[in-house]
């Protein structure tokens, strides 16, 4: 079996098994995206990889309309009934979405993108290549991307079961542990805006958070 369609069966049970796992609490980088969002004017928000949507819920609760994905139906149903209980139903759209495939989004459809943990999942260079493509395609120019990623500093880079193409699983948990070099090359086209090192876990994991916003018509693209 595919190590993709492994790891959703993977994260179906995890969710199932473990209802809310990530806590309430929003993580950083979605404190983060959100005060770059506000800055930016941004209005619609899509969140991929949502999880149970800690996130997704925190930043409905900011005004922004969120569309939130994942490819386990026990984490968005989680969300579902969360964002019902908390009255923010209206403001928080779930899909249930493989990041393997096209977004089932039209052009320029969000003025944000967030997405924490999720590039840096079973994923291989070229599928994450195609998904920053599409996340391109969905944000109308000007937009911002947030996302956030395991990188190759990470104590778990190396080691346990080999996938290849820096993919390591740990514990049933596969992760693809980004190079620098990977960051660099997402943002051609972009603005690359920070790159931001950071912890979080008991390991700790070891992630950059990264900003890059699409240029408006007729402004270059630039990064720093
Ligand atoms: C490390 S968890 C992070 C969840 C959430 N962003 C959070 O921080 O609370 C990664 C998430 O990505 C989802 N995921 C992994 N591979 C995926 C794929 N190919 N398509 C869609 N979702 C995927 C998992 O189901 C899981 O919810």
């Amino acid at each position: 079996m595919d190590i993709a369609e492994e790891q959703r069966e993977h994260w179906t049970r995890v969710y199932a098994g473990n209802p809310h796992m990530y806590g309430d609490a929003p993580s950083e980088v979605a404190r983060h995206a959100g005060a770059v969002f506000a800055e930016r004017g941004a209005r619609s928000v899509l969140e991929l990889g949502a999880g149970h949507g800690r996130d997704a819920l925190w930043l409905a609760g900011q005004g922004f309309p969120v569309t939130a994905t994942d490819f386990s139906a026990p984490g968005l149903e989680q969300l579902d009934e969360a964002a019902a209980g908390l009255g923010r139903a209206d403001s928080v759209r779930t899909v249930l979405h493989d990041a393997r495939d096209p977004l089932p989004f039209a052009d320029g459809s969000f003025d944000g993108v967030m997405a924490h943990m999720l590039l840096c999942m079973a994923l291989s260079t070229d599928r994450i290549r195609a998904l920053v493509g599409e996340i391109g395609r969905v944000l109308r120019p000007g937009g911002a991307l947030v996302y956030s990623v395991r990188h190759t500093g990470d104590a778990h880079y190396g080691q346990g079961v080999s996938h290849g193409d820096d993919i390591y699983e740990h514990g049933g948990f596969a992760v693809h542990f980004f190079p620098r070099a990977l960051v660099d090359e997402l943002a051609q086209g972009w603005a690359l805006q920070e790159v931001h090192a950071f912890e979080e876990g008991e390991l700790p994991r070891r992630l950059w958070r990264v900003t890059q916003t699409r240029p408006v018509s007729g402004e270059q693209a630039a990064t720093s």
